[in-house]
């Protein structure tokens, strides 16, 4: 993947995550790549074939225990985590 296209994909993936807490952009990056890093198969070789059962046990969890839990809610959980997992495959 070439410099510009790998820096496309953390933009996408991370400019939602500092919206939504009080990192700044760029420490929402740093976190991302070292989260990518630490489960490619460098580290502790997630296979890309997990991610889809751990959203949807993190879906099944909400359900559980969130008495607001809704379908916008889990639309909202699915489209937060898709970008960062398409770059954490991208990095695997
Ligand atoms: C959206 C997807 C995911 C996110 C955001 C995420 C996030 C994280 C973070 C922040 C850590 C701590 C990293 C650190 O030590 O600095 C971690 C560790 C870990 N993750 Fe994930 N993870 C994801 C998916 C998965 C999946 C699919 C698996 C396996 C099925 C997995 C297995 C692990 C394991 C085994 C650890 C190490 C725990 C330990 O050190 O005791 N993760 N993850």
């Amino acid at each position: 993947m070439t410099e510009s296209l790998e820096h496309a994909s953390v933009d996408a993936a991370t400019a939602d995550m500092a919206k939504a807490s009080s990192k700044s952009e760029e420490e929402a990056k740093h976190l991302l790549r070292r989260v990518a890093e630490r489960h490619s198969r460098a580290d502790l070789d997630i296979d890309p074939s997990l991610y889809p059962a751990f959203v949807d046990s993190l879906i099944e969890t909400s359900k559980e225990f969130d008495p607001q839990f809704t379908a916008d809610v889990e639309r909202a959980w699915r489209e937060a985590l898709a970008p960062g997992i398409a770059y954490m495959i991208n990095k695997y």
